[in-house]
């Protein structure tokens, strides 16, 4: 979500097509409002607006805008409404200074206040002005331009990129906290951004900064100084030899694989901005006060509701009904009514499914959140507010890092309605990264093993029924081979008659499940299944079942999170041993609009 661009050369030439170009190159990232600023001679032109590239750019003729440094940023509302004065790139008070970021500063609300009281000029909500006014502060009390910018970096928290220049100069500087930046050494002309594939038309000679770095960028060279101690950074570029298609998958094979590793990261952020947003105390406290609770989606955003229902049980003792969008008509819409509250799940915004639910809830009154991935998206528009999930595009059609971010979502809302300290799932990240690292290699060998098998089953229990459906959706969707995903308890109810010799049956155990599910694993071990147990280490576990996939150790919400990452990696590489292109598979589109 968001993204930056920044270009300096030697002289003032027309740089508003380079800026169209490099915005255009970002907008897969997702957005709602586009900027673009020159600088040239001691003036700053300034142009931005809500809206697409092209529209914005023929309304405000950013092909004319000249300059010898230019920026344009792409943005995502997060703080702040999208809008002209939201947009990015922002002023400081005298206008002499322009910048621009992207990512979230999570203590935007108390650094503008501060501000304010100092006598600066704020005129928006959005975090990016807040960076530029950061730095001011420290120009403003006689610092010079590096060393402002390096107590500005301890004062702004959160994960963000961001690029500032001034006026009466001839460089531009940048600096990044969590959040990816590159910087790219052309001919005559040196530029940076937020991603490679934004840069990689125009230079394939890059470096990447660190945390802690200020990159300064002149029109022949770059500079780096550590934020600590102001110190030069000796930095060799490097050359980028993939294809752009290999650059815009990140080194992966395909969108899944990356989109899965993106997970800890997007994760993160998610909760960065769930912690600096003070309309999730409006959403929290609706739900406090309704009387029925319903969480509406459709296919994987139905089972990250259903997740979130648990979570609300198990936490905060909150009953909230878990529905599929089109029963949601059939069951629960001519009953609900003013004091009902609807949290209605899409990754897309889009699914007719869902917004035919909200239709439904609507006509009865009934109080309608969102929680969407795309802004701008239909549903994010027809509910009065839309919690982002803040994932950036997701390219292909499996949902995954839109599912965990749901799920982390409803945990951080279950929290809240606890009044646990949500300080607590700032571990979920990193844990997050170390289940994708201990559990690759055996999930790939697993999946190799029963690869031949056309049916299976994916069983779970409490928090991990949820996600053992979203494993078998995973594994249908993109394997094309039958997995059903099931409750347990309920396997011996029927299902059963189904195990054969070597029959593959996955089990997912949340820490406190465990002697139930053992039970299970028996009930199927003895009649000749094999055995796969995603799970905390436990010795049970081990001597009961065949293959034990162990998570790391957190408690029983974290856990079930955790516990989707091997089954993604499952399907993903059952799908690629098969031959399928799992981010394409066949049938199916991402974004679903019709009834
Ligand atoms: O955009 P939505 O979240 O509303 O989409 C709902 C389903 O179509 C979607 O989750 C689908 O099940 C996924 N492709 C599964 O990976």
């Amino acid at each position: 979500m968001c993204g930056i661009f920044g270009y300096v050369t030697n002289k003032e030439e027309a740089l508003g097509p380079i800026l169209i170009s490099a915005a255009e190159r970002l907008t897969y990232r997702g957005y709602d409002s586009v900027g673009a600023a020159t600088l040239n001679n001691g003036k700053i032109d300034l142009r931005k607006d809500v809206g697409k590239v092209d529209s914005v750019a023929a309304k405000y003729n950013i092909a004319e805008m000249r300059g010898q440094r230019g920026i344009t940023q792409l943005r995502w509302a997060t703080f702040g409404e999208p809008s002209q004065i939201n947009s990015q790139p922002h002023l400081d008070s005298d206008g002499d200074l322009v910048g621009a970021h992207n990512g979230n500063v999570v203590n935007n609300v108390e650094l503008r206040q501060e501000f304010m009281a100092e006598g600066m000029t704020v005129r928006s909500q959005n975090d990016g002005e807040t960076c530029v006014h950061a730095v001011e502060r420290y120009i403003n009390r006689g610092y010079e331009f590096i060393d402002a910018i390096r107590l500005a970096y301890g004062d702004l928290q959160g994960d963000y990129a961001f690029v500032i220049g001034r006026a009466n100069d001839d460089k531009l500087y940048a600096f990044k906290k969590g959040s990816g930046m590159v910087v790219g050494l052309g001919e005559g002309f040196t530029c940076l951004s937020s991603d490679l594939p934004s840069i990689l038309p125009l230079t394939r000679n890059v470096i990447r900064p660190q945390d802690g770095e200020i990159v300064t960028l002149w029109a022949d060279r770059v500079e780096i100084r550590s934020v600590k101690d102001g110190k030069l950074i000796e930095r060799q570029p490097e050359l980028v030899t993939e294809t752009m298609d290999a650059v815009q998958k990140g080194g992966f094979a395909h969108f899944m694989l990356k989109e899965i590793h993106e997970q800890p990261q997007v994760a993160r952020e998610l909760l960065h901005l769930l912690d600096g947003s003070p309309e999730v105390e409006h959403v929290i406290e609706k739900m406090k006060s309704a009387d029925h609770l319903y969480l509406i989606g459709c296919g994987t955003s139905y089972h990250a509701a259903s997740v979130g229902s648990v979570f609300f049980a198990q936490l905060a003792g909150r009953a909230a009904i878990p529905v599929l969008a089109p029963q949601f008509i059939a069951q629960y819409a001519p009953a609900v009514g003013h004091d009902d509250v609807g949290i209605f799940v899409s990754q897309s915004g889009e699914t007719k499914d869902v917004l035919n639910a909200l239709e439904a809830a609507e006509k009865r009154s009934m109080s309608c959140f969102g929680l969407a991935n795309v802004v701008g998206s239909t549903l994010t528009k027809a509910t009065s507010f839309c919690l982002p999930l803040c994932c950036g595009y997701e390219i292909s059609v499996p949902a995954t890092k839109t599912f965990t971010n749901q799920v982390v979502t409803f945990l951080y809302l279950a929290y809240r309605l606890a009044g646990k300290d949500t300080s607590e799932l700032l571990r979920i990240p990193e844990l997050m990264e170390q289940t994708i690292e201990m559990v690759g290699p055996q999930i790939e060998a697993i999946a190799k093993d029963i690869n031949k098998w056309n049916d299976m089953y994916c069983l779970g229990y409490g928090a991990t029924y949820p996600i053992a459906l979203e494993g078998a959706l995973k594994l249908k969707e993109i394997t094309y081979a039958h997995c059903e995903g099931m409750l347990s308890t309920e396997f011996k109810h029927g299902p059963l008659s189904a195990v054969s010799k070597g029959f593959p049956i996955v089990f997912v155990a949340g820490p406190n499940d465990v002697p139930l599910i053992i039970s299970g694993i028996n009930e199927v071990k003895v009649r000749g299944a094999r055995t796969i147990t995603i799970a905390e280490e436990d010795a049970r576990l081990r001597s009961n079942g065949d293959d034990l996939v162990v998570i790391p150790r957190s408690d029983p919400q974290i856990s079930a999170l955790l516990g989707v990452l091997p089954l993604q990696l499952l399907s993903y590489h059952m799908s690629v041993m098969r031959g399928f292109d799992p981010d394409f598979p066949r049938n199916l589109s991402k974004t679903l609009t019709v009834d």
